[in-house]
């Protein structure tokens, strides 16, 4: 893994925002999968400005996402309303493929077995990540077993309560599942790109980069791969001794 340190969360979305610019630039048919929340927010801001005064060509990029949750996809939470809202409805531009997760769908399995074969046949250039306060990484929370592959996932109560207080909603309101990628698919990406910023994030920066590799803290595992990039700006590195 290597590290980069920012002061702050712009510098955070701004670094992120130009790594992946550089691959859409040098790729023919550049594929990059997408993460949401909090935390990738000023990205897609960068992405939506850039792109809408001709900075940024994406008419040969394929874009698609890392999770969804699982229910009507029309809620304020999903996936699928966070991409349109902060970047497909936003853009003069059309990507050349865009991917989502149905979390509708009635036969889940299916879903995912589609999901996955879209995967092998879109390899990936960079997969963006963001961090859990608990450690997770999409929705493999603590626990997931290192190999595990896309797969329906059960939400742990501290990332409900993330959810809930993201989106304002009631704790009946809050998803409680989400099909993820599995370790497996996320580092088959070339790049992978970990975000994090925010003194709320401290202790779990902590535990990736100092603490033992250990499925308690799963984005541990990103530690000794070569091909991701961790993104942290100050008040994410504050608890970081070393
Ligand atoms: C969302 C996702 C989650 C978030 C993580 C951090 O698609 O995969 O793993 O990246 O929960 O969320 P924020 O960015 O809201 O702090």
């Amino acid at each position: 893994m290597k590290t980069i340190f920012v002061k702050d969360y712009n510098d955070m979305s701004q670094v992120t925002y130009d790594i992946i610019a550089e691959v859409i630039k040098n790729n023919e048919a550049p594929s990059i999968s997408m993460t949401t929340g909090g935390t990738p927010r000023g990205l897609f801001e960068l992405m939506v400005k850039n792109i809408n005064d001709n900075q940024l060509d994406i008419s040969k990029t394929t874009i698609l996402n890392l999770d969804e949750y699982v229910g009507p996809q029309d809620a304020p939470y999903t996936v699928r309303t966070f991409m349109y809202s902060k970047l497909y409805d936003l853009i003069q531009q059309t990507p050349k493929a865009i991917f989502l997760i149905n979390g509708a769908a009635t036969d889940i399995e299916a879903e995912i077995q589609a999901y996955s074969e879209m995967l092998v046949a879109n390899p990936r250039d960079v997969q963006v990540l963001g961090l859990g306060t608990n450690g997770h990484i999409g929705a493999n929370e603590p626990g997931t077993a290192f190999d595990s592959t896309i797969f329906l996932a059960q939400h742990d109560e501290s990332t409900i309560e993330s959810t809930m207080k993201e989106y304002k909603i009631s704790r009946s309101e809050a998803p409680t599942e989400m099909v993820t990628l599995g370790f497996t698919e996320i580092l088959a990406a070339k790049q992978v790109i970990l975000m994090v910023s925010g003194a709320h994030k401290a202790e779990a920066v902590r535990n990736v980069l100092e603490g033992p590799i250990t499925e308690a803290c799963p984005a541990s595992f990103l530690r000794d791969k070569e091909n991701v990039i961790m993104v942290i700006d100050e008040a994410a590195a504050s608890l970081l001794t070393k």
